[in-house]
């Protein structure tokens, strides 16, 4: 076989087959399994929407049923990992501390048959149900709180906002923090589904394969960008500040947090979801000056990157919304992991049906035939 070309990360390499979501990125385009974003945002919900990713097809009305009945029911975790959690320091990174615990998770779940639709099912059920937990018990406990056990009668997106402030959403606030689960839940082959299906295609267990998927998303350049972004504005502080700031960022050849996109050269369009559901909740909680900024800096930016195909991503306008739903900056990206676990089981899933250890080949550039020289003589 003929050594291709190297393409620095493997940009426009085709790295799987999948008909889990497709991405237009010329038009703004992205479907789950053949289903615009916007529809499911409109109509469905996060664990619908899950179900959809994992399994192919919308549920009936039965098969969702007893998959949010075997969700809620797995959403307590036991408490030999809340005594771990209680352990980590309380300034640690909250994905580490995720990534500890899906980790630990594996111990108590240990692998059965990967072929029997009985785990695969226990499984999906489980890491989805146990992810907002997770989050939320490390943050109460950083700060010297007993957790706050899960509550069954609240929807998935209540419940993890009442475990995170110990008292019950407004129901804006818990509709509108479900839909930003459901357009984070899958955006096919990124950084962290690629880790996801490398790690999946060892035959590893489920929580191996979350493990990994979790630490590549914590990186700045994926999943943590929308803390950065909460950052950048902060830096730039005031209106008159966001010209300078942008010149100055383009003069020293630096990234403005929040824009571009490997496959997107338009607006990414869960940016235009987001958009409108910040609005939303400014008009009815107030608004935030931040908005302000994020809108100036993005009709501003596009003077300077709109030609290159630079325009806001999905982390743009998240940070607006977790911000007015009180949630603390740094766990923006645990919540973009507990949406994304749906999409990283959806591909598990896909790859452990048509398996093939990835095993890709590399362009040597080093030396050959040096010999050894001892210590002493170098
Ligand atoms: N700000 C300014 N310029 C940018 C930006 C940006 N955010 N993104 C890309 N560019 C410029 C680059 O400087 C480069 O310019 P040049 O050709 O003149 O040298 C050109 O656009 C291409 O940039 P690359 O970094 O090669 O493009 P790549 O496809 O690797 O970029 C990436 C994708 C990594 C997301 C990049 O746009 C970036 O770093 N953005 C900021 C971080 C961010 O928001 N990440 C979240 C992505 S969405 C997600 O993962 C959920």
């Amino acid at each position: 076989m003929a050594v291709g070309e190297y393409k620095p990360g493997l940009e426009g390499i085709p790295a799987t087959q999948s008909n889990i979501s497709f991405i237009d990125g010329q038009q703004g385009l992205l479907e789950y399994r053949g289903i615009r974003i916007e529809e499911l945002c409109r109509y469905s919900n996060f664990l619908e929407t899950a179900y959809l990713l994992i399994f192919g097809e919308l549920p009936t009305a039965k098969q969702f049923a007893a998959f949010v009945e075997d969700v809620n029911y797995r959403r307590r975790i036991k408490y030999r990992i809340r005594d771990m959690i209680k352990c980590f320091p309380e300034s640690g990174q909250p994905m580490d501390a995720l990534q500890s615990c899906i980790a630990a998770l594996g111990m108590f779940y240990p692998l059965a048959d990967l072929h029997d639709a009985s785990f695969i099912y226990d499984a999906t059920a489980r890491l989805i149900a146990k992810m907002p937990t997770l989050v939320a018990t490390f943050h109460l406990m950083r700060q010297g709180n007993d957790p706050v056990a899960p509550r069954d009668d609240l929807s998935y997106a209540a419940n993890f906002l009442y475990m995170l402030n110990e008292k019950e959403p407004d129901p804006l606030a818990a509709h509108v923090f479900d839909v930003c689960l459901t357009l984070h839940a899958e955006h096919t082959v990124n950084a962290s589904t690629f880790c996801a299906l490398v790690t999946a295609s060892t035959l590893t267990d489920p929580y191996t394969v979350l493990t990994s998927a979790i630490g590549t998303l914590s990186g700045p350049l994926h999943g943590g960008a929308n803390e950065e972004v909460m950052r950048m504005l902060a830096e730039i502080g005031t209106i008159e500040n966001v010209v300078p700031y942008l010149e100055r960022k383009i003069k020293n050849k630096e990234k403005i947090m929040g824009f571009g996109h490997r496959i997107y050269k338009v607006k990414d369009p869960r940016a235009n979801i987001l958009q409108e559901l910040a609005i939303k909740l400014f008009d009815r909680f107030g608004h935030d000056p931040y908005f302000d900024l994020a809108i100036e800096l993005e009709n501003q930016a596009a003077k300077y990157l709109a030609e290159k195909g630079i325009f806001p991503n999905v982390d743009f306008y998240s940070g607006l919304v977790y911000r007015k739903l009180g949630i603390p900056t740094d766990l923006f990206t645990p919540i973009f992991a507990i949406a994304r676990t749906a999409g990283w089981l959806a591909h598990w899933k896909e790859q452990l049906a048509d398996n093939r250890l990835f095993r890709p080949i590399q362009v040597y550039t080093g030396r050959h035939g040096v010999r050894y020289k001892p210590i002493g003589e170098r």
